[in-house]
């Protein structure tokens, strides 16, 4: 968790990714899919920030540009380097990228799709220390062995394939393949939403022991509001392309500004069944990223528009300390938080929605996440340094 002493490691200004929209013979631009549009974010030293917001609004686009595994269209990405250099990742020439890179990482959602069912577990996780020759033979068994248990898996397995480990398991393959390098920061994508409900459990309480012991820092990527209020120091909502709401976890649960969050969290059912708050639906998809909305991109599925939220773009605004808000109304609207009622908040009419489930938000039920659950792997007191790698560089977008 972050303290008041911890230091920024990774700053995100005005981030752009636009992936141009070809036609014809000759593929010629008609327009661009705006996947990320002006987002900017900070994630402080052992912080988790968790970003959230239905499919398609652009989470997988923004974690990808930050990590250059994508090229963004525009915008910088700060990075700490563990000697406290400051480098702008998107303008480093490639070598020196690369060596920056072993310090940033990624975990993907799916565990099946992500190991190569053809290579050990030894050879996956050491995949990228090989690729840059910086350990071999002896040592650099001993070290995979040392990371298997570090992430609660049995040594003796390393020469096993991944069809032979459930799904958890195969995860913790992929944790242990994103620390060989021994990063200080992670992007997490989706990292548990292919998990059953206890093993999203345990990888999550895996995930929070790993941060605390090697004071990891995360980007938590997830459409899912019950693992995020668990592991999340801060929230950002995204809305297509944008980030419309940046709070810490309890502030933003209890007290939301935006009513694109409000609905979110009237989707999270909570533990107490006499708990009766009413669910939002919302009417329709998200906004298209290549034919935004004019004025504010929600307009079209708010049930509090006015006339100004079809024409003026809302501004980001810091309503309180360190809660943040694009929407002309948060100030005169009284949202309903996780767990709430609208009986007592008042200042506007109770809405007329339909009592019906689900929007693309999914629920954990609170009680898989109680103490016992959690399962505390043995950890390496050591993780040797000097270690190398990344791997992909995904294709480029075009400046508009
Ligand atoms: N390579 C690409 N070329 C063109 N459009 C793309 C590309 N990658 C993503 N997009 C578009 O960018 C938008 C954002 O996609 P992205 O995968 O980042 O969303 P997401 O929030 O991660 O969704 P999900 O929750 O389903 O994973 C979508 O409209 C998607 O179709
Ligand atoms: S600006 Fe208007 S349309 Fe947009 S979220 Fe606020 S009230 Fe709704
Ligand atoms: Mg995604």
């Amino acid at each position: 968790m972050v303290t008041t002493q911890s230091k920024r490691i990774l700053e995100v200004r005005n981030l752009k990714k636009y992936f141009p929209i070809t036609e014809g013979f000759l593929k010629r631009t008609v327009g661009y899919v705006k996947a990320v549009d002006d987002m900017s974010l900070h994630v402080d030293e052992g912080e988790t920030v968790s970003l959230v917001g239905e499919s398609g609004c652009g989470k997988t686009t923004f974690g990808r540009s930050v990590l250059q595994a994508i090229k963004p269209t525009a915008g910088e990405t700060l990075f700490t380097q563990q000697n406290g250099d400051v480098v702008e990742l998107s303008s480093l020439p490639y070598d020196k990228l690369r060596v920056v890179r072993r310090d940033m990482q990624m975990i993907f959602q799916d565990p099946y799709a992500s190991l190569n069912p053809r290579m050990t577990v030894l050879n996956i996780i050491s995949e990228p220390l090989v690729c840059h020759k910086l350990m071999s033979g002896r040592a650099l068994r001993e070290y995979v062995m040392e990371l298997m248990e570090t992430v609660g898996l049995d040594p003796r397995h390393l020469e096993r394939y991944p069809h032979a480990f459930s799904g958890g398991q195969r995860q913790r393959i992929g944790i242990a393949r994103a620390l060989a390098t021994k990063p200080r920061f992670i992007v997490c994508d989706e990292a548990v939403s292919a998990l059953d409900v206890s093993v999203q459990a345990q990888i999550l309480n895996l995930l929070m022991d790993l941060q605390e012991k090697l004071h990891l820092s995360y980007l938590f990527i997830s459409h899912d509001l019950g693992v995020v209020s668990h592991i999340s120091d801060r929230v950002a909502v995204m809305y297509v392309g944008r980030v419309v709401e940046l709070a810490p976890t309890e502030e933003l649960f209890d007290h939301p500004l935006h009513p694109y969050t409000e609905a979110l969290l009237s989707a999270k059912p909570v533990a107490d069944p006499r708990n009766k708050t009413q669910r939002i639906v919302l009417e329709g998809d998200v906004a298209n990223p290549a034919d935004l909305p004019s004025g504010c991109p929600f307009h079209p599925r708010c049930m509090y528009a006015q006339e100004v939220c079809r024409t003026v773009v809302p501004e980001w605004r810091e309503l309180k300390p360190g809660h943040y808000v694009s929407c002309h109304r948060a100030q005169e609207l009284a949202l309903v938080g996780m767990g709430q009622t609208r009986e007592g908040r008042g200042q506007i009419a109770q809405p007329d929605v339909p009592a019906a489930p689900a929007n693309s938000v999914q629920d954990l039920p609170d009680a898989v996440f109680a103490e016992g659950l959690r399962d505390q792997p043995a950890l390496a007191d050591t993780i040797p340094v000097e270690k190398p790698q990344q791997q992909d560089q995904g294709q480029e977008g075009s400046q508009p």
